[in-house]
């Protein structure tokens, strides 16, 4: 006997046919993964939509920097627009979208925060103050690794809700979407008309 078993992968990997796969995590991971080889740039780039006091919805583009179990993972700065919001409203919704394979992913939850430096969408006192704050760091951190600037802070999204779209040919378009009531719940999965 060999000592050395192959790996299982679930069939829906093997078929192709990723509406048979039971959760969500796999079935993104192996999404990007893919998409990592085909999209031409910034396949981590996903669309973060937040709400404003007086919920008016607000979206823009940020980078993926993990994905697991535990949620997705961006960065930016607390002070920023969207780190104010997140502040108020911590729920969000993200959307990627790679057009190389026609596929999107999109999801809503809350957020939580995973601590960890830009005084971005602040207005900068002066351009001469800010290149001055630049100059100083380049001169404090010539040797070594460049911390990570105060104010920035990693923030992630679980998931309550996760749906996979895939465009196939003559608009038979193949959905399906993960749910479930709590973190740690179980996911109930439904497969949707495009
Ligand atoms: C492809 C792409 C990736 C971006 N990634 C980030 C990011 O990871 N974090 C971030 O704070 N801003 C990122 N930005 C800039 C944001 O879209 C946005 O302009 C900025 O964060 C200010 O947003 P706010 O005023 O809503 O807070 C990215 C923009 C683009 C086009």
């Amino acid at each position: 006997m060999s000592d050395t078993a192959p790996i299982q992968h679930p069939s829906w990997l093997t078929s192709g046919d990723f509406t048979a796969a039971d959760e969500p995590f796999r079935l993104f991971t192996v999404w990007l993964t893919e998409a990592t080889a085909s999209e031409p740039r910034d396949p981590t780039a996903m669309t973060l939509a937040t709400v404003d006091a007086d919920g008016l919805p607000n979206a823009r583009m940020v980078l993926l920097k993990g994905a697991d179990e535990r949620g997705f993972v961006f960065y930016t700065n607390m002070d920023s627009q969207k780190g104010r919001e997140l502040g108020a409203h911590p729920k969000a919704a993200l959307v990627f979208y790679w057009k190389s394979a026609n596929r999107q992913v999109r999801l809503r939850g809350n957020v939580e925060r995973v601590t960890w430096a830009s005084k971005q969408s602040a207005p900068l006192e002066s351009r001469l103050a800010f290149e001055k704050a630049v100059a100083l760091y380049a001169a404090k951190y010539a040797i070594g690794e460049v911390p990570r600037p105060p104010n920035w802070s990693g923030y992630r999204i679980v998931p309550l809700s996760i749906e996979f779209w895939q465009e196939r040919p003559f608009r038979l378009h193949d959905r399906i979407a993960f749910k479930r009531d709590a973190l740690g719940a179980p996911w109930n999965k439904t497969r949707l008309y495009p």
